[in-house]
């Protein structure tokens, strides 16, 4: 009796990628996520992305060099697959709470072909480990549509803040 191997459907394998803290040399890198996340977003004016970068580029190196940015870079070898960025916000002093500063989660990105595998969750964990190592006791962020799910499967939950319009703008969500 020929013996029937059961053929066992294969599982499509996820690319491996690293995580890895992003020095200044990675800044180009960072400044294309920030403006792919708001091209994504829906900010189409050319010019206007042209000047964020300008604008963004300047700021996040400054941060990154007093320490008070902190990215990561998520890479198969040598493709970028996404990434994200941690910014040390200044803050109002609060009872219970005199740091002044508290950890921001922005400028999340993962490269459409990168998507669904896991990128955005492998950088929301570094960002999360980092912020209990430095003792911080929340990460706040603002989440786009596309983001929420990923911040809810990781413990994020909605807050009571509150905002006024004055004039909306186009991509503001
Ligand atoms: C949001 C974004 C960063 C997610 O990146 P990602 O690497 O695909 O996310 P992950 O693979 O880690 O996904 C984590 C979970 O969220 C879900 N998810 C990811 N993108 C989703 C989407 N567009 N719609 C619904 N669920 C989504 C995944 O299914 C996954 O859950 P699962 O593991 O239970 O299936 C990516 O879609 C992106 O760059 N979007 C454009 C820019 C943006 O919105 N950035 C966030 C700003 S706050």
């Amino acid at each position: 009796m020929a013996t029937q191997k059961k053929k066992r459907a294969k599982k499509p394998m996820k690319p491996a990628f690293t995580v890895r803290k992003a020095t200044l040399k990675d800044l180009p890198i960072l400044v294309h996520q920030r403006r792919a996340m708001w091209r994504d977003l829906g900010a189409r004016e050319q010019r206007e992305l042209d000047r964020a970068d300008k604008v963004y580029a300047q700021w996040a190196r400054s941060r990154m060099k007093s320490g008070t940015l902190i990215g990561w870079v998520a890479e198969n070898g040598e493709k970028v697959l996404g990434g994200g960025c941690v910014w040390l916000q200044p803050v109002q002093p609060r009872p219970g709470y005199n740091l002044m500063i508290q950890p921001y989660l922005l400028s999340m990105y993962t490269e459409p072909r990168s998507r669904g595998l896991g990128v955005a969750s492998g950088v929301v964990e570094k960002a999360l480990e980092w912020c209990r190592k430095n003792q911080f006791l929340q990460l706040r962020l603002h989440a786009s549509e596309m983001g929420r799910k990923v911040y809810l499967k990781h413990g994020f939950e909605r807050t009571w803040e509150m905002r006024r319009r004055i004039k909306k703008l186009r991509e503001d969500s």
